[in-house]
Formats: structure tokens, C-alpha cells, sequence
């Protein structure tokens, strides 16, 4: 059994936890769900002994254990799954599974990598992972992979205690049915997995009980069985949902903003030709692997283009063809990775949001840059986005998951330029934020901003685009419009044509 009660914690400017209680018992997988900054991974950063918390206690089989570090709760049997990842890139997928404890070879200083991937190879295999090699490095192989890796670390650990946080976000379909695989198997086992999610069809699929916080409170418990979705929603965002509009299908541009001829790049992208409109939101469907990603970064000149043409419309209104590594001044990117190559991390809010747009903030003839227009100008999206925050100095890495997300979104969102390429732009974003920031994509497309959308999440990709275009292995195979973009033809578009093993 494990208790944590009337647990508090404060941060400068916020109370991240009030009074916070949680039970959560064996064999039993327990949901922790609100909004972006209701307390959920500052609550499992102090079971995880990365926090310490000002007030209230923490039992085990009611007795009251103590963490000062994450080496004490590793002894108590606590292991936790990131929502970013955590670990030694270079090092093999054995040496990470025993990172906290070593096999010693017979020589000093020296450790005993073969007994290590032989003992790393078991702990895979009890999760079904057998097709990870213990010998690559943690580098080569895939976010899904990686995270296997960690859960193989915490059964190698003696862990009775899972905590998950957020870790669907990145996978496949195919992964996250093996993680639900895997967290069953755990149960069965008897340990207490705690779950992270916004996702809550998630919640009722995989979990038994659950626990919502808003704004660092308790706002509701119980069993999930029998619980409406609805209800749920309503009691993570403290009202009720507003229903998801679909954008309505007006008559598309005939003005071509963006031309892609015959590119071709890598191993994986062949022969891929596509036009996006003027005011236009374009799709990208294809299951992870297909190239959408390798897709935006070859048409930005990010990686090589072996063959093939780029063309964009400049303000002369004609379609040119543009030079290598020059699309990327003109265009918006939200990229899919938040703390690798979309934010600051320690830098404050302001500088993040305003930095792709830093010649609007300099005085003429000095260049030096206006502190307060910037102020100014982060307040406001701020508020627009909802980005919960104490004031607009925060550093990026102090804001929860979802609130570093929109900050990604707010910063592209002000440089206001003609094209915004969005690759997973509401990753770790909570529901209600969700629909928000739907909207400002939709109103922006209406004035004229062409959308070019790369999502996992079919809902999103129904709920936004005006036509898709399918991309499979590395090639477009087909592009839908209006009623045909729907959940179940999307799902099939993916799968069809021996895709089917993601
Ligand atoms: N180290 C820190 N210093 C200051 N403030 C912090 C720190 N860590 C978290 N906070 C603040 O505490 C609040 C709760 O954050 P937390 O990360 O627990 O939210 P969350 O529920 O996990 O949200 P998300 O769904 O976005 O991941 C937020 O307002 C956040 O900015
Ligand atoms: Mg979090």
C-alpha cells in the first residue's frame, strides 16, 4: 500500500500542492490526471525523491519512509518513467538497465558489459522486448525502445512502485499497445502503477482508479469503472467541455504558397510532390516512421535533398524557387521535440517567445532590444494561450509539460509568418488547452496563415485539416478532402498496404 497525505509543496509564486492525498494500492493501476500545471508531475517528483515536500507524509505499508533523494526512493522501490526521457545516450541499453549498480569484472575499475547485456537481455524479455539489442546505444534506437529500456531499469531495480508519466505521448500505435501489454503484466504482478495521462480514453482502457488535481488540489477521486467520459473531462477542466468544432469547409485559396517538387532525400523520402494554399491546413498522416518529420526537414534544407525543387510564393506574389536553408527564415516550425531543439530551456519565457522575431523588438538605429515591447507583447500570449506561469521571467525548464508546449506554440505564433509548420503541436497539451489552441490554428488559417500539420492523434488531424495528404514509407500515396477525412478512413489510409506491423 502506499499513502501520501496532505501533501503541500510551493514553488516562488505558486502552490503547486495543496493538501494533496493519494492511495494507491497493489495490482491496481491508479490514473493522476488535470490540467498542464495542476501538480501531477510535482506530486511524483516528491514520491521519486526528486522534490522534498513542505508538508505531509508518505507511507509504505503504513510505515512513514523519508526521501532525500532518488537513491531513497529507488531503496523503497520506486521507480519513475519520465515524461522526457532520462538517460546516457551513448551508453548501451544494458548499461543504462544497470546504471545505478555496475557489474564489476574481475579487473579494478573495469565493469562486465557481457554480463550485463546477458542480464539486461532477461529483464527485455519478461517485457516482450525481445528485439531490443542490450548492446546499442541508447542513441540508435527508437523513443519507444528508450522507453522500454527504463521500465526494464526499474524491474532490474526491484521496483514495487511504477510511476508513468505522460509516456504515451511519443509512440506508435504499435508501442503503446505493447506498453498497455506490459503495465497489465505489472499489475497482474501485484505492483502499484501510477498513470499520467491526457488521454482519457487511456484512463478508462488501462486504469482502475483515479485522482484529479487542479491547480495543485485534490478536485476528485474514485473507480473508474462505470465513470462516463464525460464526467471526467468536466472534473479535469472545472467545467463542462465545449463541444469540438470542425473547421467549416470553406472554398480553399487557389493561391499555391508552398510548392514541393520531387524531392527526394535519405533512404526514406522518394519522389514526394505537394502543393499547400494560401490559408490552407494540410495535413500529414502516416504512422511513425513513415518520413513526415524527415519530410518538413528536407523541404526546409534541415537535412540534404538529393533531388528535387522547393518553391514559395514571396511578397511579389509569385512563385519562386527558393535557395537551400532559406524557407526556414520565412516559415514557422514548431518541432516535435520540446526540450531538444524547441525551447530555451533556461531562458525566461519572454526571451523564448520573442525570439524568432527579435529584429521587431530593436530600437532602429542601435539594435538594442526593447525589453519592455517584449514584456509587453509575452504578456499577451500569456494570456491567450493560458500558459500557466508565476510571471513572464520564469525560466522555460521551471513550467510543467504542457505550459513549455505552448510556450513552443506562442513563440512561432508571434513571429506571424505566412507559413506555420506544426509537428505535433499539442503534445502533452491538456484537453481544454487543446480545443483552445485549435481554435487560434483555425482563426489564423481564416486570416490567410497556410498550415502544414504533422499529428499522431487522428481526432486532431480530423478535427483541423482541410485536406490530407497520406504518406507512406517515405512516399505519398494519396490525399483526402472533406468527408473523406475521417477517424476510421485515416486509420485504414495508414494501415492499408502492409504497413501494418506499426
Ligand atoms: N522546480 C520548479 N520551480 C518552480 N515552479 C515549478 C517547478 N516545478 C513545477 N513548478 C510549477 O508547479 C506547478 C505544477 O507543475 P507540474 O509540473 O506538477 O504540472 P503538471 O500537472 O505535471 O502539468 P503538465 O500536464 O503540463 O505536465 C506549475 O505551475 C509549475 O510551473
Ligand atoms: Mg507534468
Amino acid at each position: 500500500m502506499l499513502e501520501m497525505n496532505n501533501i503541500t509543496k510551493k514553488f516562488p509564486g505558486v502552490r503547486a500542492l495543496d493538501n494533496v492525498t493519494l492511495k494507491a494500492e497493489p495490482g491496481k493501476v491508479l490514473a493522476l490526471i488535470g490540467v498542464n500545471g495542476a501538480g501531477k508531475s510535482t506530486l511524483m517528483n516528491i514520491l521519486g525523491g526528486i522534490l522534498k515536500q513542505d508538508e505531509g507524509e508518505i507511507l509504505i505499508n503504513e510505515k512513514k519512509v523519508t526521501m532525500n533523494s532518488p537513491k531513497d526512493a529507488e531503496k523503497n522501490g520506486i521507480a519513475f518513467i519520465h515524461q522526457e526521457p532520462l538517460f546516457f545516450s551513448s551508453m548501451s541499453v544494458a548499461q543504462n538497465v544497470f546504471i545505478g549498480n555496475l557489474f564489476k569484472s574481475n579487473f579494478p575499475f573495469l565493469t562486465d558489459n557481457k554480463k550485463a547485456e546477458r542480464e539486461a537481455k532477461k529483464y527485455l524479455r519478461l517485457l516482450g522486448a525481445d528485439d531490443i539489442d542490450p548492446h546499442s546505444a541508447m542513441e540508435e534506437i527508437t523513443i519507444g525502445a528508450r522507453q522500454m529500456t527504463e521500465i526494464a531499469r526499474s524491474l532490474a531495480m526491484g521496483a514495487n512502485i511504477i510511476i508513468f508519466d505522460e509516456p504515451t505521448s511519443s509512440l506508435s500505435l504499435h508501442e503503446k499497445n505493447k506498453l498497455f501489454d506490459v503495465i497489465r503484466k505489472l499489475k497482474q504482478e501485484g505492483k502499484i502503477i501510477i498513470y499520467i495521462s491526457h488521454f482519457l480514453d487511456e484512463i478508462t482502457e488501462l486504469c482502475d482508479d483515479y485522482l484529479v488535481l487542479r491547480d495543485g488540489k485534490m478536485s476528485g477521486a474514485g473507480v473508474v469503472e462505470g465513470l462516463h467520459k464525460e464526467d471526467l473531462v468536466t472534473m479535469v477542466i472545472g467545467q463542462k467541455p465545449s463541444a469540438a468544432e470542425k473547421k467549416a469547409a470553406g472554398n480553399l485559396s487557389e493561391e499555391t504558397i508552398l510548392k514541393v517538387s520531387h524531392i527526394v532525400s535519405g533512404n526514406l523520402l522518394q519522389d514526394v510532390n505537394f502543393e499547400l494554399r494560401k490559408g490552407e491546413i494540410l495535413g500529414i498522416w502516416g504512422l511513425m516512421g513513415s518520413g513526415r518529420t524527415e519530410l518538413v526537414r528536407a523541404v526546409l534544407g534541415l537535412d540534404r535533398i538529393d533531388a528535387g525543387e522547393v518553391f514559395f510564393m514571396d511578397k511579389d506574389k509569385s512563385l519562386k524557387k527558393i535557395k537551400k536553408n532559406t524557407l526556414l527564415k520565412k516559415v514557422g516550425y514548431v518541432t516535435e521535440s520540446r526540450h531538444y531543439d524547441g525551447l530555451f530551456l533556461n531562458m525566461d519565457i519572454t526571451n523564448n517567445c520573442t525570439a524568432a522575431k527579435l529584429d521587431n523588438y530593436c530600437t532602429r538605429r542601435m539594435k538594442f532590444i526593447r525589453a519592455d515591447k517584449e514584456v509587453q507583447d509575452t504578456k499577451k500570449l500569456i494570456q491567450k494561450l493560458n500558459i500557466k506561469v508565476p510571471d513572464e521571467k520564469t525560466p522555460a525548464s521551471l513550467l510543467s509539460g504542457g505550459n513549455q508546449q505552448k510556450v513552443v506554440f506562442a513563440k512561432w505564433l508571434n513571429k506571424g509568418a505566412p507559413v506555420l509548420i506544426l509537428d505535433e503541436p499539442t503534445r502533452g497539451v491538456d484537453v481544454g488547452s487543446k480545443m483552445e489552441i485549435y481554435k487560434i490554428i483555425r482563426k489564423i488559417a481564416a486570416e490567410g496563415t497556410s498550415v502544414l500539420l504533422i499529428s499522431s492523434e487522428v481526432d486532431e488531424m480530423v478535427d483541423l485539416s482541410d485536406r490530407v495528404i497520406i504518406l507512406k514509407r517515405g512516399r505519398i500515396t494519396e490525399s483526402v478532402e472533406g468527408r473523406d477525412i475521417s477517424n476510421s478512413n485515416l486509420m485504414k489510409l495508414a494501415l492499408s498496404g502492409g504497413d501494418t506491423h506499426e
